[in-house]
């Protein structure tokens, strides 16, 4: 964040600065969800819904794995929240009381750690490196669970490695955070920005995991607030109750914009949208390798590379502020992730054209030269 002020004043004095650290699409909102958002509007649609949502939202969603997965999903069990973040708030606050602790990757989302931090809970942050994708598999939960631990946290793709938990991966994570008696908590806000791996959907595996998801990154609806979670059957009424006390309900107008998300209209334009980010990931990991960095990992989904820049700085704090200063390209520096290996990786996000990565790349190398 401090180096997104610091890129934005430098680009308000006049540089000229390539943005490849923010984590939003540079798309803006496809123009169906645009409309029906100015239609909700327009039709006074303006006061609060039910704390879980809209029921045909809900429904809506759970449509949506039927189409998509062929999963049978009770609406009931769908949880409208504002952003991802909502739902990574209600999750952590049903199952956690002040004193627990719960389990997450190091490298992994920022705020989960400071979201656990605010509720007093201690977040266990487990090492995680090139050999397991950079996610958890089951023996890290076995090696890491403590006895105050409720839950372990995951995101698949993930932020900020863009590595997927491959799906007997995943299973073999459920088994062994069941066997400690405590939730998985799934993070699949990226789903929909896979590129060359089998799509899966967390709760193809079991009906007792926490999955959210958001319309912020594949939908293209960062700045409209609203995503949702799918709870077990046991803890629909106690997250509504805190939902009521927290956010009191998702953002309504955001919420009938989101009803025509999965509308096979948006899908087509979301679907270009995907291809256009397959292609910034295979024209930049070459040439990011090509300039010294090392990916081990090839990303499969997300927006976002995670690179090994041992070879070039042991400093990853301090070099991408000098590349910001000396070249005005703007990336995220590891610190940002956790401590795990956290000066030695900074993550891309190809989040802007070919045309810029273009340009920030030949600013990287004569930086790097
Ligand atoms: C892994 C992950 N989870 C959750 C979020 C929060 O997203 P939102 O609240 O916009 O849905 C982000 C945002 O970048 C993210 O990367």
């Amino acid at each position: 964040m401090d180096l997104l002020a610091r890129a934005r004043k430098l680009e308000a004095e006049g540089q000229s600065i390539v943005h490849l650290e923010v984590g939003e699409p540079d798309f803006a909102t496809a123009r169906p969800i645009v409309d029906a958002g100015i239609q909700a509007l327009r039709q006074l649609k303006t006061n609060y819904t039910a704390a879980t949502g809209l029921p045909e939202l809900r429904q809506a969603i759970a449509d949506h794995y039927r189409h998509k997965y062929n999963l049978e999903i009770n609406p009931r069990r769908v949880v409208v929240t504002p952003g991802a973040s909502g739902a990574l708030q209600l999750a952590l606050s049903v199952l956690t009381d002040a004193g627990d602790s719960i389990l997450l990757t190091d490298p992994s989302y920022p705020c989960n750690r400071n979201i656990a931090q605010v509720l007093g809970v201690n977040s266990i942050h487990v090492p995680v490196g090139a050999e397991t994708q950079y996610q958890f598999v089951a023996s890290l939960i076995g090696e890491h669970w403590q006895d105050n631990t409720r839950a372990a946290m995951v995101a698949s793709p993930s932020n900020p490695t863009g590595t997927l938990i491959e799906r007997g991966v995943m299973q073999g994570v459920f088994e062994a955070v069941k066997k400690k008696h405590g939730h998985l908590i799934v993070d699949e806000i990226y789903q929909g920005l896979v590129y060359d791996a089998e799509e899966y959907t967390a709760l193809a595996l079991s009906e007792e995991m926490f999955v959210i998801n958001s319309f912020s990154k594949y939908f293209g609806m960062t700045g409209w607030r609203i995503g949702w979670m799918v709870v077990p059957e046991q803890f629909v009424d106690v997250v509504d109750r805190v939902a009521q006390n927290i956010f009191l309900a998702p953002p309504t107008i955001s919420q009938y914009a989101a009803l025509v998300a999965f509308e096979p209209d948006t899908d087509e334009i979301l679907q270009r949208r995907v291809a256009m980010f397959r292609e910034r990931r295979d024209y930049l990991l070459p040439l990011l390798e090509e300039a010294g960095f090392k990916i081990p990992v090839q990303p499969q989904g997300a927006f976002y590379i995670y690179a090994d820049c041992s070879a070039i700085t042991d400093d990853s704090f301090q070099w991408t502020k000098d590349l910001l200063e000396k070249e005005g390209v703007a990336v995220t520096p590891g610190i940002d992730f956790g401590e795990f290996e956290a000066n030695t990786h900074v993550r891309f996000s190809y989040t802007r054209s070919v045309d810029e990565l273009k340009r920030a790349m030949c600013r990287i190398t004569r930086f790097i030269k």
